[in-house]
């Protein structure tokens, strides 16, 4: 007989933003959202980490978007979210809205690698500031192309967390590979959702 195990709170926030989560979960492959476990899982590690500069690449409908508010409403601190299709965007964007009126959010619309390369050059102009945390969730194909630009724009102690590693293993191997034997890099496969990889940069490389 198997037994039923709890893993995490069944409701969690205020009951305006339950109310939208437990919507878009009816949608949540059509949307390719995170599941609540993955996302209750970003929310607390924001948390922990004390981020207040985080980026998410792949808003979609902005479920994700919401927990990682959540978390910055309580460290105080900003998110940039990027999407390429405007359409989901402006769904994340009245999301957003109904759930986390205020916290800051910069969504950018654009293909993930010409708007990371955008935001580079703001930060390396002094313009803005480094993130200390980042969400990768977009084209399982390229996420060594955004690593190879985060890595530029992440602070020490900064973590990095990629969604799908388990699931599309053969898609993100490149990625996997490189933190892998990274040494200004500490790194795990967590092996619920469809698997996640957490990076910790330990320092910066020279
Ligand atoms: C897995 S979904 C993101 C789900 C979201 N993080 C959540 O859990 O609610 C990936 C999103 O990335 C977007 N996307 C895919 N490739 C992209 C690219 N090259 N540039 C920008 N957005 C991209 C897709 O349109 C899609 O909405």
């Amino acid at each position: 007989m198997e037994i039923e195990v709890k893993k995490l709170n069944s409701k969690y926030f205020d009951d305006k933003t339950e109310e939208v989560l437990s919507s878009l979960e009816k949608t949540r492959t059509e949307f390719w959202n995170l599941d609540r476990e993955c996302a209750n899982f970003l929310n607390m590690l924001i948390k922990i980490n004390n981020s207040k500069n985080v980026l998410e690449i792949g808003t979609s409908n902005g479920y994700s978007g919401i927990w990682i508010l959540k978390a910055l409403k309580e460290t105080k601190g900003k998110l940039t979210t990027i999407e390429f299709w405007e359409k989901r965007q402006s769904t994340a964007r009245k999301n957003f809205a109904i759930c986390a009126p205020e916290v800051s959010c910069e969504p950018k619309i654009g293909s993930a690698v010409v708007v990371l390369e955008d935001i580079l050059d703001e930060i390396q102009k002094n313009k803005r500031e480094k993130f200390d945390f980042v969400f990768i969730d977009a084209n399982k194909k390229e996420y060594i192309k955004y690593f190879e630009l985060v890595d530029k724009m992440l602070m020490a102690g900064g973590v990095i967390l990629a969604d799908n590693i388990l699931s599309h293993y053969e898609k993100v191997k490149d990625y996997t590979e490189n933190l892998f034997s990274n040494p200004n890099y500490q790194s795990q496969i967590l092996d619920f959702g469809t698997g996640m990889m957490l990076s910790r940069k330990i320092k910066e490389a020279f």
